[in-house]
């Protein structure tokens, strides 16, 4: 079957056979030694979607996606989910191309729903099954014939995302945050070249949170593409390389999350104030966090010039070194969203 030509990450053409080399990194020769370049494996461009009613959940979305870990970050209805589920062909877009390793989505759909595994948003209701008997039974429909072959592989992941120990418990008997373990160990069970996760974190305790944030970090140093939509920050500052910020259908940002906190730098303060000037502050600016002091509360927030109670000046207000939180909150800010009553981010969730 002859193919069209598909555009390379340098922007020009080349055949399949060189296409056929994207599922690894591309690398390159220096002084004798590989160096692994990272390449665009998802490539999206002015992707919209418009649901009926008129509403533009996605408008003109471009975006390059290369291996590792890219978080999709944004509030709730920004558009993650639908942006995903275009990605694993669930849904069709209104307009836009989106590319996977050179083939098409809309003309390659079965071949790429065969290259991804996917986590989605509501992943919670199980069969009667015990937790390993969900995994074979997920790798008998990845494809995986051989009984023994298909044994040692659930095996394997059962230990990988430590559910081992509790593999004879009926699934839907497990604890939230081990079902959430038990849906990436299914997404993984087919070996897929892209794993897409939508919000995995939500309602999980802390110390799940970062077993499962781990686990995903491990993951992600493999050659393999992770998106990770979610709208807790600290799920993208401890794992991704590489994000897209959200908002009402639109990339607001892209790029690395130093690059995004370096744009907030000058803009955090670290301010003293007491309970009206507390409030007062938490009216006029987005607060990120509010901690009780001996003299009153600490509050750290963002401000564009050094913040002010009334027309007085703070004065032992002083600028701080921003970390991605304030970051989102800065350049949500700068974007038009009112991020004055998302207080503690994290703690929302
Ligand atoms: N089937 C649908 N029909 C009409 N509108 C929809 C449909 N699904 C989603 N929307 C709307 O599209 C927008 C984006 O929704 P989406 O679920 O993609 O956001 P999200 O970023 O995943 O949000 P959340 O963080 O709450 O999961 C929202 O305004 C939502 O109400
Ligand atoms: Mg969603």
């Amino acid at each position: 079957m002859v193919r069209s030509p598909r555009p390379s990450p340098g922007g020009e053409t080349e055949n399949r056979h060189v296409a056929h080399w994207t599922r690894s990194t591309y690398s390159l020769s220096l002084l004798g030694k590989e160096v692994p370049l990272t390449s665009t494996r998802i490539q999206i461009r002015q992707l919209s979607k418009r649901y009926r009613g008129g509403h533009y959940a996605l408008r003109d979305v471009d975006l390059d996606i290369g291996n590792g870990m890219f978080g999709l970050l944004g509030p709730n209805g920004a558009g993650k989910t639908t942006l995903i589920r275009i990605l694993v062909a669930l849904l069709r877009p209104t307009s836009g191309q989106v590319t996977v390793d050179g083939m098409d989505l809309q003309r390659d759909r079965h071949r790429i729903r065969r290259m991804v595994g996917y986590l989605p948003q509501d992943f919670s209701r199980f069969p009667k099954l015990a937790t390993w008997e969900f995994l074979d039974y997920g790798g008998a429909l990845a494809g995986l014939r051989r009984k023994r072959e298909r044994r040692e592989r659930v095996d394997e992941l059962l230990e990988q995302v430590g559910l081992f120990d509790v593999r004879d418990r009926l699934a839907s008997k497990l604890s939230g945050g081990m079902k959430r373990r038990l849906g990436i160990a299914q997404t993984l069970i087919g070996n897929p070249a892209i794993m897409i996760v939508d919000e995995p974190t939500v309602g999980l305790d802390p110390q799940e949170r970062l077993r499962f944030r781990n686990l995903l970090a491990d993951l992600a140093r493999g050659e393999i593409v992770i998106i990770l939509s979610t709208h807790i920050v600290g799920d993208i500052s401890s794992t991704c390389t590489d994000l897209a910020l959200l908002n009402e259908g639109e990339i607001v940002y892209n790029g690395s999350p130093t690059k995004l906190a370096h744009a907030a730098q000058g803009k955090v303060w670290k301010v003293v104030a007491d309970h009206l000037q507390m409030d007062s502050l938490k009216e006029r600016y987005a607060v990120v966090s509010t901690v009780p002091a001996a003299d009153g509360y600490e509050i750290r927030l963002v401000a564009e010039a050094p913040p002010t109670v009334g027309a007085q000046l703070l004065a032992d207000a002083e600028v701080v070194e921003p970390n991605l939180e304030d970051a989102y909150i800065h350049c949500m800010q700068s974007v038009g969203q009112d991020m004055s009553l998302e207080v503690g981010v994290e703690a929302q969730a």
